[in-house]
Protein backbone atom coordinates (compact mmCIF):
# COMPACT_ATOMS: atom_id res chain seq x y z
CA UNK A 1 0.00 0.00 0.00
CA UNK A 2 1.32 3.33 -1.22
CA UNK A 3 1.84 5.92 1.87
CA UNK A 4 -0.76 8.44 0.04
CA UNK A 5 -3.36 5.48 0.07
CA UNK A 6 -2.60 4.55 3.82
CA UNK A 7 -3.18 8.17 4.24
CA UNK A 8 -5.87 8.36 2.49
CA UNK A 9 -7.66 4.95 4.38
CA UNK A 10 -7.46 6.30 7.91
CA UNK A 11 -8.59 10.16 6.61
CA UNK A 12 -11.57 8.27 5.42
CA UNK A 13 -12.39 5.93 8.49
CA UNK A 14 -11.56 9.01 10.62
CA UNK A 15 -14.15 10.77 9.02
CA UNK A 16 -16.90 8.44 9.22
CA UNK A 17 -15.81 7.80 12.89
CA UNK A 18 -16.66 11.20 13.47
CA UNK A 19 -19.65 11.97 11.93
CA UNK A 20 -21.27 8.26 13.25
CA UNK A 21 -20.32 9.92 16.61
CA UNK A 22 -21.74 12.72 15.73
CA UNK A 23 -25.63 10.93 15.82
CA UNK A 24 -24.94 8.68 18.68
CA UNK A 25 -27.05 9.70 21.61
CA UNK A 26 -25.59 8.05 24.28
CA UNK A 27 -28.02 7.55 27.68
CA UNK A 28 -26.50 10.41 29.69
CA UNK A 29 -27.92 12.74 26.70
CA UNK A 30 -31.13 10.58 26.44
CA UNK A 31 -31.40 11.34 30.09
CA UNK A 32 -30.59 15.46 29.59
CA UNK A 33 -33.32 15.33 26.80
CA UNK A 34 -36.36 13.85 29.25
CA UNK A 35 -35.26 15.96 32.10
CA UNK A 36 -35.60 19.06 29.40
CA UNK A 37 -38.69 17.37 28.37
CA UNK A 38 -40.68 17.22 32.21
CA UNK A 39 -39.48 20.98 32.64
CA UNK A 40 -41.02 21.88 28.72
CA UNK A 41 -44.13 19.66 29.83
CA UNK A 42 -44.94 21.69 33.43
CA UNK A 43 -43.82 25.04 31.50
CA UNK A 44 -46.53 24.81 29.12
CA UNK A 45 -49.33 23.52 31.48
CA UNK A 46 -48.85 26.77 33.64
CA UNK A 47 -48.36 29.64 30.52
CA UNK A 48 -50.09 29.69 27.17
CA UNK A 49 -47.16 30.93 24.21
CA UNK A 50 -44.90 28.44 25.01
CA UNK A 51 -42.84 26.54 22.75
CA UNK A 52 -44.45 23.26 23.76
CA UNK A 53 -47.83 24.42 23.58
CA UNK A 54 -50.01 21.40 25.86
CA UNK A 55 -52.86 22.36 24.03
CA UNK A 56 -56.18 21.04 26.01
CA UNK A 57 -58.12 19.65 23.98
CA UNK A 58 -61.89 20.01 25.96
CA UNK A 59 -61.91 15.64 25.27
CA UNK A 60 -62.96 14.86 28.69
CA UNK A 61 -62.33 11.03 29.61
CA UNK A 62 -61.37 8.13 26.71
CA UNK A 63 -63.84 5.73 25.12
CA UNK A 64 -63.70 2.14 26.40
CA UNK A 65 -65.18 0.24 23.05
CA UNK A 66 -68.62 0.31 23.73
CA UNK A 67 -69.54 3.23 21.65
CA UNK A 68 -71.86 3.55 18.35
CA UNK A 69 -72.83 5.00 15.38
CA UNK A 70 -71.93 6.41 11.94
CA UNK A 71 -69.92 8.72 11.10
CA UNK A 72 -68.26 11.17 8.52
CA UNK A 73 -64.18 12.24 9.31
CA UNK A 74 -61.98 14.74 7.38
CA UNK A 75 -58.03 14.36 8.01
CA UNK A 76 -55.56 16.70 6.91
CA UNK A 77 -52.41 16.55 8.15
CA UNK A 78 -49.61 15.78 5.85
CA UNK A 79 -48.95 13.95 2.19
CA UNK A 80 -52.93 12.76 1.92
CA UNK A 81 -56.19 14.02 2.60
CA UNK A 82 -58.88 11.37 3.37
CA UNK A 83 -62.59 11.88 3.83
CA UNK A 84 -63.79 8.58 5.77
CA UNK A 85 -67.12 7.29 6.83
CA UNK A 86 -66.75 5.25 9.90
CA UNK A 87 -68.84 3.07 11.79
CA UNK A 88 -68.61 1.98 15.23
CA UNK A 89 -69.65 -0.86 15.96
CA UNK A 90 -69.84 -1.07 19.82
CA UNK A 91 -67.53 -3.95 20.25
CA UNK A 92 -64.34 -2.73 19.84
CA UNK A 93 -64.17 -2.83 16.10
CA UNK A 94 -64.92 -0.28 13.42
CA UNK A 95 -65.80 -0.49 10.04
CA UNK A 96 -64.55 2.08 7.38
CA UNK A 97 -64.41 3.26 4.16
CA UNK A 98 -62.32 6.02 2.97
CA UNK A 99 -60.79 7.73 -0.13
CA UNK A 100 -57.81 9.58 -0.45
CA UNK A 101 -57.38 12.65 -2.25
CA UNK A 102 -53.83 14.36 -2.91
CA UNK A 103 -52.75 17.46 -1.25
CA UNK A 104 -50.74 19.98 -4.05
CA UNK A 105 -47.76 22.02 -3.00
CA UNK A 106 -49.65 24.74 -4.99
CA UNK A 107 -52.39 24.16 -2.05
CA UNK A 108 -49.94 23.44 0.45
CA UNK A 109 -48.69 27.09 0.25
CA UNK A 110 -51.59 29.23 -1.45
CA UNK A 111 -54.56 30.58 0.26
CA UNK A 112 -56.20 29.57 2.69
CA UNK A 113 -59.93 29.66 1.82
CA UNK A 114 -58.53 27.82 -1.63
CA UNK A 115 -57.30 25.03 0.64
CA UNK A 116 -60.31 24.47 2.05
CA UNK A 117 -62.64 24.68 -0.44
CA UNK A 118 -60.39 21.54 -1.79
CA UNK A 119 -61.24 20.12 1.46
CA UNK A 120 -65.27 20.75 0.82
CA UNK A 121 -65.13 19.85 -2.32
CA UNK A 122 -63.47 16.44 -1.29
CA UNK A 123 -65.75 16.14 1.26
CA UNK A 124 -68.58 16.84 -1.38
CA UNK A 125 -67.16 14.06 -3.72
CA UNK A 126 -67.16 11.57 -1.39
CA UNK A 127 -70.74 12.20 -0.29
CA UNK A 128 -71.91 12.02 -3.75
CA UNK A 129 -69.47 9.34 -5.77
CA UNK A 130 -68.63 6.95 -3.11
CA UNK A 131 -71.21 4.48 -2.52
CA UNK A 132 -71.80 3.38 1.08
CA UNK A 133 -70.74 0.76 2.47
CA UNK A 134 -73.93 -0.86 3.11
CA UNK A 135 -74.49 -0.39 7.03
CA UNK A 136 -77.99 -0.24 8.16
CA UNK A 137 -77.14 3.29 9.39
CA UNK A 138 -76.30 5.79 7.22
CA UNK A 139 -73.83 8.69 8.65
CA UNK A 140 -76.33 9.87 11.14
CA UNK A 141 -77.73 13.23 10.95
CA UNK A 142 -76.68 15.50 14.19
CA UNK A 143 -80.30 16.21 15.35
CA UNK A 144 -83.38 14.72 14.41
CA UNK A 145 -84.70 16.51 10.95
CA UNK A 146 -81.50 18.32 10.45
CA UNK A 147 -80.49 18.75 7.01
CA UNK A 148 -76.95 18.68 8.01
CA UNK A 149 -74.42 15.42 8.23
CA UNK A 150 -72.16 16.18 11.19
CA UNK A 151 -68.28 15.61 10.48
CA UNK A 152 -65.38 15.80 12.74
CA UNK A 153 -62.28 17.54 10.97
CA UNK A 154 -58.76 15.76 12.14
CA UNK A 155 -56.32 18.61 11.48
CA UNK A 156 -52.52 17.44 12.20
CA UNK A 157 -51.09 21.12 13.28
CA UNK A 158 -50.64 23.20 16.59
CA UNK A 159 -54.47 24.70 16.70
CA UNK A 160 -55.02 26.19 20.25
CA UNK A 161 -58.59 25.12 20.69
CA UNK A 162 -61.24 26.92 23.11
CA UNK A 163 -64.06 24.17 22.59
CA UNK A 164 -64.06 21.12 20.83
CA UNK A 165 -65.71 22.39 18.04
CA UNK A 166 -63.33 25.39 17.81
CA UNK A 167 -59.73 26.70 17.66
CA UNK A 168 -57.42 29.20 16.06
CA UNK A 169 -54.46 27.60 13.72
CA UNK A 170 -50.88 28.51 15.99
CA UNK A 171 -48.51 27.64 13.09
CA UNK A 172 -48.07 25.94 10.24
CA UNK A 173 -45.67 22.65 10.57
CA UNK A 174 -44.59 19.71 7.44
CA UNK A 175 -43.96 21.86 4.73
CA UNK A 176 -47.26 23.63 4.63
CA UNK A 177 -47.50 27.45 5.05
CA UNK A 178 -51.15 27.90 3.03
CA UNK A 179 -51.54 32.16 3.71
CA UNK A 180 -53.84 33.89 5.82
CA UNK A 181 -54.32 31.53 7.67
CA UNK A 182 -52.01 31.54 11.25
CA UNK A 183 -55.06 32.88 13.98
CA UNK A 184 -58.12 31.73 12.25
CA UNK A 185 -60.56 29.20 13.39
CA UNK A 186 -60.25 26.49 11.54
CA UNK A 187 -63.39 24.65 12.34
CA UNK A 188 -65.08 28.19 11.23
CA UNK A 189 -62.42 28.19 7.75
CA UNK A 190 -64.08 24.81 6.92
CA UNK A 191 -67.63 25.70 7.78
CA UNK A 192 -67.39 28.41 5.57
CA UNK A 193 -66.29 26.66 2.48
CA UNK A 194 -69.34 24.13 3.48
CA UNK A 195 -71.75 27.44 3.83
CA UNK A 196 -70.19 28.91 0.32
CA UNK A 197 -70.56 25.83 -1.78
CA UNK A 198 -74.02 25.02 -0.38
CA UNK A 199 -73.05 21.94 1.01
CA UNK A 200 -75.14 20.22 3.72
CA UNK A 201 -72.61 19.25 6.44
CA UNK A 202 -71.59 20.55 9.61
CA UNK A 203 -68.58 20.13 11.60
CA UNK A 204 -69.16 19.39 14.90
CA UNK A 205 -65.69 18.60 16.03
CA UNK A 206 -61.47 19.27 16.00
CA UNK A 207 -59.55 17.02 16.74
CA UNK A 208 -55.31 15.95 16.43
CA UNK A 209 -54.32 12.98 15.18
CA UNK A 210 -52.31 12.35 18.15
CA UNK A 211 -55.52 12.61 19.94
CA UNK A 212 -57.14 10.65 17.49
CA UNK A 213 -54.66 7.94 18.14
CA UNK A 214 -55.00 8.20 21.99
CA UNK A 215 -58.72 7.64 21.47
CA UNK A 216 -58.82 4.72 18.88
CA UNK A 217 -56.54 2.66 20.53
CA UNK A 218 -58.37 3.17 24.01
CA UNK A 219 -61.68 2.33 21.48
CA UNK A 220 -59.83 -0.83 20.28
CA UNK A 221 -58.39 -2.21 23.21
CA UNK A 222 -60.29 -0.47 26.16
CA UNK A 223 -57.49 1.40 27.71
CA UNK A 224 -54.89 3.92 26.61
CA UNK A 225 -53.27 6.86 28.04
CA UNK A 226 -50.66 8.51 25.23
CA UNK A 227 -51.52 8.43 21.39
CA UNK A 228 -48.40 9.34 19.50
CA UNK A 229 -47.51 9.40 15.76
CA UNK A 230 -44.46 9.10 14.60
CA UNK A 231 -44.50 10.10 10.83
CA UNK A 232 -44.13 12.93 8.41
CA UNK A 233 -44.22 15.01 11.90
CA UNK A 234 -44.13 13.87 15.46
CA UNK A 235 -46.36 14.48 18.25
CA UNK A 236 -48.54 12.70 21.12
CA UNK A 237 -51.59 13.20 23.40
CA UNK A 238 -51.93 12.39 26.70
CA UNK A 239 -54.56 11.86 29.70
CA UNK A 240 -53.69 14.38 32.13
CA UNK A 241 -55.78 15.98 34.92
CA UNK A 242 -57.64 18.92 34.51
CA UNK A 243 -56.04 20.39 38.12
CA UNK A 244 -52.40 19.96 36.38
CA UNK A 245 -53.63 22.22 33.54
CA UNK A 246 -53.15 25.67 35.76
CA UNK A 247 -52.93 28.03 32.54
CA UNK A 248 -56.74 27.33 32.23
CA UNK A 249 -57.87 28.88 35.46
CA UNK A 250 -61.04 29.92 35.82
CA UNK A 251 -62.58 27.98 32.41
CA UNK A 252 -65.52 25.97 33.49
CA UNK A 253 -63.82 23.10 32.00
CA UNK A 254 -61.29 23.27 34.71
CA UNK A 255 -63.76 22.18 37.65
CA UNK A 256 -62.14 18.65 37.78
CA UNK A 257 -61.62 15.35 36.19
CA UNK A 258 -58.91 14.70 33.48
CA UNK A 259 -58.40 16.11 29.92
CA UNK A 260 -56.68 14.95 26.78
CA UNK A 261 -54.31 17.50 25.93
CA UNK A 262 -51.93 17.79 22.49
CA UNK A 263 -48.41 18.47 23.76
CA UNK A 264 -47.19 19.45 20.70
CA UNK A 265 -44.51 17.68 21.40
CA UNK A 266 -42.66 18.08 18.36
CA UNK A 267 -41.97 21.86 19.07
CA UNK A 268 -40.22 20.63 22.35
CA UNK A 269 -36.95 22.17 23.23
CA UNK A 270 -36.46 24.67 20.19
CA UNK A 271 -34.31 26.62 22.27
CA UNK A 272 -31.97 23.42 21.06
CA UNK A 273 -30.45 23.66 25.03
CA UNK A 274 -30.79 19.65 25.28
CA UNK A 275 -31.11 18.84 22.06
CA UNK A 276 -27.97 16.83 20.11
CA UNK A 277 -27.33 18.96 17.05
CA UNK A 278 -25.14 18.75 14.29
CA UNK A 279 -23.90 21.35 11.92
CA UNK A 280 -26.02 18.97 9.67
CA UNK A 281 -29.15 19.41 11.62
CA UNK A 282 -28.38 23.16 11.60
CA UNK A 283 -28.33 23.35 7.56
CA UNK A 284 -31.65 21.73 7.50
CA UNK A 285 -32.69 23.75 9.98
CA UNK A 286 -31.41 27.16 8.67
CA UNK A 287 -32.95 26.06 4.97
CA UNK A 288 -36.51 25.07 6.30
CA UNK A 289 -40.08 27.38 5.74
CA UNK A 290 -39.64 27.35 9.78
CA UNK A 291 -36.34 27.91 11.22
CA UNK A 292 -35.91 27.65 14.67
CA UNK A 293 -39.44 25.47 15.16
CA UNK A 294 -40.14 22.14 15.10
CA UNK A 295 -36.93 21.33 16.48
CA UNK A 296 -37.40 18.13 17.91
CA UNK A 297 -39.50 17.14 15.36
CA UNK A 298 -36.51 17.96 12.85
CA UNK A 299 -34.53 15.35 14.06
CA UNK A 300 -36.90 12.49 14.57
CA UNK A 301 -39.95 12.47 11.63
CA UNK A 302 -39.98 11.29 8.35
CA UNK A 303 -40.62 14.80 6.49
CA UNK A 304 -36.69 15.35 7.68
CA UNK A 305 -35.28 12.12 7.89
CA UNK A 306 -34.25 11.99 4.19
CA UNK A 307 -32.98 15.34 3.73
CA UNK A 308 -30.87 15.08 6.73
CA UNK A 309 -29.47 11.80 4.99
CA UNK A 310 -28.80 13.62 1.95
CA UNK A 311 -26.85 16.22 3.47
CA UNK A 312 -24.34 13.58 5.09
CA UNK A 313 -24.27 11.90 1.82
CA UNK A 314 -23.40 15.31 0.09
CA UNK A 315 -21.08 15.96 1.96
CA UNK A 316 -19.33 12.23 2.08
CA UNK A 317 -19.35 12.85 -1.72
CA UNK A 318 -17.49 16.49 -1.15
CA UNK A 319 -14.85 15.05 1.54
CA UNK A 320 -11.60 16.04 0.92
CA UNK A 321 -8.26 15.11 0.44
CA UNK A 322 -10.55 12.40 -1.71
CA UNK A 323 -14.13 11.80 -1.93
CA UNK A 324 -15.56 9.13 0.46
CA UNK A 325 -18.50 8.17 -1.57
CA UNK A 326 -19.49 6.85 -5.29
CA UNK A 327 -15.76 8.79 -6.47
CA UNK A 328 -16.96 12.29 -5.73
CA UNK A 329 -20.02 11.61 -7.98
CA UNK A 330 -23.91 13.04 -7.34
CA UNK A 331 -26.75 13.05 -8.98
CA UNK A 332 -29.03 16.05 -10.02
CA UNK A 333 -31.82 14.32 -7.46
CA UNK A 334 -29.06 14.18 -4.86
CA UNK A 335 -28.28 18.09 -5.38
CA UNK A 336 -31.77 18.94 -5.18
CA UNK A 337 -33.13 20.10 -1.68
CA UNK A 338 -35.76 17.52 -0.27
CA UNK A 339 -34.50 15.31 -3.35
CA UNK A 340 -34.32 12.53 -0.62
CA UNK A 341 -37.66 10.80 0.84
CA UNK A 342 -37.12 9.13 3.80
CA UNK A 343 -38.86 5.80 3.20
CA UNK A 344 -35.41 5.28 0.65
CA UNK A 345 -33.41 5.13 3.90
CA UNK A 346 -36.35 2.52 5.94
CA UNK A 347 -35.83 0.24 2.21
CA UNK A 348 -31.88 0.36 2.34
CA UNK A 349 -32.22 -0.91 6.37
CA UNK A 350 -34.70 -3.35 4.96
CA UNK A 351 -32.23 -4.46 2.38
CA UNK A 352 -29.63 -4.77 4.85
CA UNK A 353 -31.88 -6.61 7.41
CA UNK A 354 -33.45 -8.58 5.16
CA UNK A 355 -37.20 -7.43 5.19
CA UNK A 356 -40.25 -6.80 2.85
CA UNK A 357 -39.34 -7.28 -0.39
CA UNK A 358 -35.87 -7.95 0.45
CA UNK A 359 -37.10 -10.87 2.28
CA UNK A 360 -35.71 -14.06 -0.27
CA UNK A 361 -33.10 -15.64 2.38
CA UNK A 362 -28.86 -14.97 1.11
CA UNK A 363 -27.57 -17.98 0.21
CA UNK A 364 -23.64 -19.49 0.78
CA UNK A 365 -20.81 -18.07 3.17
CA UNK A 366 -20.96 -14.98 5.77
CA UNK A 367 -19.30 -12.92 3.32
CA UNK A 368 -21.27 -14.11 0.00
CA UNK A 369 -24.64 -13.09 2.44
CA UNK A 370 -23.10 -9.22 3.30
CA UNK A 371 -22.30 -9.17 -0.52
CA UNK A 372 -25.46 -9.52 -1.64
CA UNK A 373 -27.02 -7.43 0.56
CA UNK A 374 -24.42 -4.96 -0.46
CA UNK A 375 -25.74 -5.32 -4.37
CA UNK A 376 -28.93 -4.99 -3.09
CA UNK A 377 -28.31 -1.44 -1.44
CA UNK A 378 -26.15 -0.61 -4.38
CA UNK A 379 -29.64 -1.40 -6.59
CA UNK A 380 -31.45 0.93 -4.67
CA UNK A 381 -29.18 3.55 -4.73
CA UNK A 382 -28.83 3.50 -8.16
CA UNK A 383 -32.75 3.52 -8.63
CA UNK A 384 -34.46 5.54 -6.01
CA UNK A 385 -30.88 8.08 -5.45
CA UNK A 386 -30.37 8.18 -9.48
CA UNK A 387 -26.97 7.81 -9.71
CA UNK A 388 -25.25 5.86 -12.31
CA UNK A 389 -24.88 2.13 -11.23
CA UNK A 390 -20.63 2.46 -12.07
CA UNK A 391 -20.33 4.76 -9.52
CA UNK A 392 -21.71 2.76 -7.01
CA UNK A 393 -19.02 0.59 -5.04
CA UNK A 394 -19.71 -2.22 -2.67
CA UNK A 395 -18.13 0.13 0.01
CA UNK A 396 -20.02 3.13 -0.63
CA UNK A 397 -23.39 0.80 -0.09
CA UNK A 398 -21.64 -0.59 3.47
CA UNK A 399 -21.12 3.47 3.92
CA UNK A 400 -24.87 4.43 3.01
CA UNK A 401 -26.78 1.40 4.68
CA UNK A 402 -24.32 2.71 8.06
CA UNK A 403 -25.21 6.31 7.42
CA UNK A 404 -29.27 5.86 7.47
CA UNK A 405 -29.01 3.29 10.83
CA UNK A 406 -27.62 6.07 12.93
CA UNK A 407 -29.55 8.29 11.39
CA UNK A 408 -32.75 5.55 12.24
CA UNK A 409 -31.35 4.52 15.22
CA UNK A 410 -30.59 8.72 16.56
CA UNK A 411 -34.51 9.00 15.60
CA UNK A 412 -35.81 5.76 17.19
CA UNK A 413 -33.80 6.33 20.28
CA UNK A 414 -35.00 10.08 20.86
CA UNK A 415 -38.25 9.28 20.26
CA UNK A 416 -38.25 7.18 23.69
CA UNK A 417 -37.93 10.37 25.94
CA UNK A 418 -41.03 11.82 24.61
CA UNK A 419 -42.70 8.65 25.70
CA UNK A 420 -40.59 8.72 29.27
CA UNK A 421 -41.22 12.32 29.64
CA UNK A 422 -44.89 11.30 29.68
CA UNK A 423 -44.68 8.23 32.17
CA UNK A 424 -42.82 10.28 34.40
CA UNK A 425 -45.01 13.23 34.03
CA UNK A 426 -48.20 11.25 34.71
CA UNK A 427 -46.34 9.71 37.73
CA UNK A 428 -46.06 5.99 35.88
CA UNK A 429 -42.62 5.89 36.25
CA UNK A 430 -39.42 7.42 37.65
CA UNK A 431 -35.90 8.06 35.92
CA UNK A 432 -34.19 5.28 36.68
CA UNK A 433 -30.66 5.58 38.48
CA UNK A 434 -29.94 1.81 37.23
CA UNK A 435 -30.42 0.61 40.28
CA UNK A 436 -32.53 -1.83 42.43
CA UNK A 437 -36.42 -0.77 40.52
CA UNK A 438 -39.74 -0.68 42.73
CA UNK A 439 -42.87 0.42 41.11
CA UNK A 440 -44.00 1.24 44.18
CA UNK A 441 -46.17 4.38 44.88
CA UNK A 442 -46.45 4.91 41.29
CA UNK A 443 -49.78 5.85 39.77
CA UNK A 444 -50.87 2.13 37.54
CA UNK A 445 -48.12 0.25 39.62
CA UNK A 446 -48.11 -3.27 38.29
CA UNK A 447 -50.64 -2.67 35.64
CA UNK A 448 -50.57 -2.52 31.92
CA UNK A 449 -49.96 0.97 30.45
CA UNK A 450 -51.65 1.53 27.19
CA UNK A 451 -49.36 3.65 24.25
CA UNK A 452 -51.53 4.17 21.07
CA UNK A 453 -48.83 4.91 17.96
CA UNK A 454 -49.37 5.59 13.95
CA UNK A 455 -46.97 7.29 11.51
CA UNK A 456 -44.76 5.89 8.74
CA UNK A 457 -41.73 5.54 10.72
CA UNK A 458 -43.61 3.41 13.88
CA UNK A 459 -45.31 0.99 10.99
CA UNK A 460 -42.91 0.80 8.95
CA UNK A 461 -38.95 1.78 9.47
CA UNK A 462 -37.19 -1.45 10.30
CA UNK A 463 -36.96 -2.13 14.28
CA UNK A 464 -37.57 1.56 15.06
CA UNK A 465 -40.22 0.49 17.84
CA UNK A 466 -37.58 -2.34 19.02
CA UNK A 467 -34.91 1.19 18.86
CA UNK A 468 -37.48 3.22 20.50
CA UNK A 469 -38.00 0.55 23.58
CA UNK A 470 -34.50 -0.29 24.44
CA UNK A 471 -34.39 3.61 24.61
CA UNK A 472 -37.43 3.93 27.17
CA UNK A 473 -35.82 1.16 29.04
CA UNK A 474 -32.82 3.00 29.61
CA UNK A 475 -34.76 5.97 30.65
CA UNK A 476 -37.21 4.34 32.87
CA UNK A 477 -36.22 0.59 33.62
CA UNK A 478 -37.30 -2.82 32.68
CA UNK A 479 -39.93 -3.18 35.50
CA UNK A 480 -41.92 -0.25 33.59
CA UNK A 481 -40.74 -0.32 30.22
CA UNK A 482 -42.09 -4.14 30.17
CA UNK A 483 -45.82 -2.89 31.45
CA UNK A 484 -46.41 -0.71 28.60
CA UNK A 485 -48.10 -2.21 25.63
CA UNK A 486 -47.25 -0.24 22.70
CA UNK A 487 -49.72 -0.76 19.84
CA UNK A 488 -50.36 0.37 16.50
CA UNK A 489 -53.56 2.92 16.31
CA UNK A 490 -54.64 1.67 12.84
CA UNK A 491 -56.87 4.50 11.01
CA UNK A 492 -56.71 6.30 14.22
CA UNK A 493 -57.12 9.76 12.45
CA UNK A 494 -60.71 8.62 11.08
CA UNK A 495 -61.69 6.45 14.01
CA UNK A 496 -60.50 9.39 16.68
CA UNK A 497 -62.71 11.69 15.05
CA UNK A 498 -65.63 9.50 15.09
CA UNK A 499 -65.56 9.21 18.43
CA UNK A 500 -64.95 13.00 19.16
CA UNK A 501 -68.19 13.50 16.72
CA UNK A 502 -69.87 10.97 18.85
CA UNK A 503 -68.58 13.37 21.93
CA UNK A 504 -69.78 16.69 20.29
CA UNK A 505 -73.34 14.78 19.40
CA UNK A 506 -73.94 13.70 23.03
CA UNK A 507 -72.92 16.98 24.32
CA UNK A 508 -74.98 18.66 22.04
CA UNK A 509 -78.01 16.48 23.31
CA UNK A 510 -77.30 17.42 26.86
CA UNK A 511 -77.72 21.34 25.99
CA UNK A 512 -81.50 20.53 24.57
CA UNK A 513 -82.57 18.96 27.28
C1 LIG B 1 -46.79 18.03 13.54
C2 LIG B 1 -48.05 18.80 13.93
C3 LIG B 1 -48.85 18.05 14.97
C4 LIG B 1 -49.12 16.63 14.49
C5 LIG B 1 -47.81 15.95 14.12
C6 LIG B 1 -48.01 14.54 13.58
O1 LIG B 1 -45.95 17.96 14.63
O2 LIG B 1 -47.69 20.09 14.43
O3 LIG B 1 -50.07 18.71 15.25
O4 LIG B 1 -49.78 15.92 15.47
O5 LIG B 1 -47.14 16.71 13.13
O6 LIG B 1 -48.80 14.52 12.45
Amino acid sequence: MSHTTALHGSAKEDILESLYDQFTVDDQCLFKITQTFLSEISDGLSSYGRPMAMIPTFVKGVPDGSETGTFLALDLGGTNLRVCEVTLLGDKTFSLRQQKYKVSEALKTGEVTTLFDYLADSVDAFLTDTPSGGHDSHVSHAEEDSPYVPLALTFSFPVEQSALDSGVLLTWTKGFSAKNAIGKDVVKLLQDAFDRKHIHVKCVALVNDTVGALLSRAYTSGGCILGAIFGTGTNGAYVEEVSKITKLGQNPVAAGGEMIVNTEWGAFNNSRSALPTTPYDNKLDRESINPRFQAFEKFISGMYLGEIARNVILSLIDAAPKPVLFGGRSSALLNKQWGLDSAVLSEIEEAWEGLGRFSAPEQGSPEAQKEEKLRRIQGVLAQRLELSPPDISLEDADIVRKVCNVLGTRAARMSGTAVAAILVHTGRARLWDHGEQSSAGLKDEGKRIGVGVDGSLVEFYPNFQTKLRASLRALVGPEVESRVDIGMAKDGSGVGAALCALVAQRQNQANHI
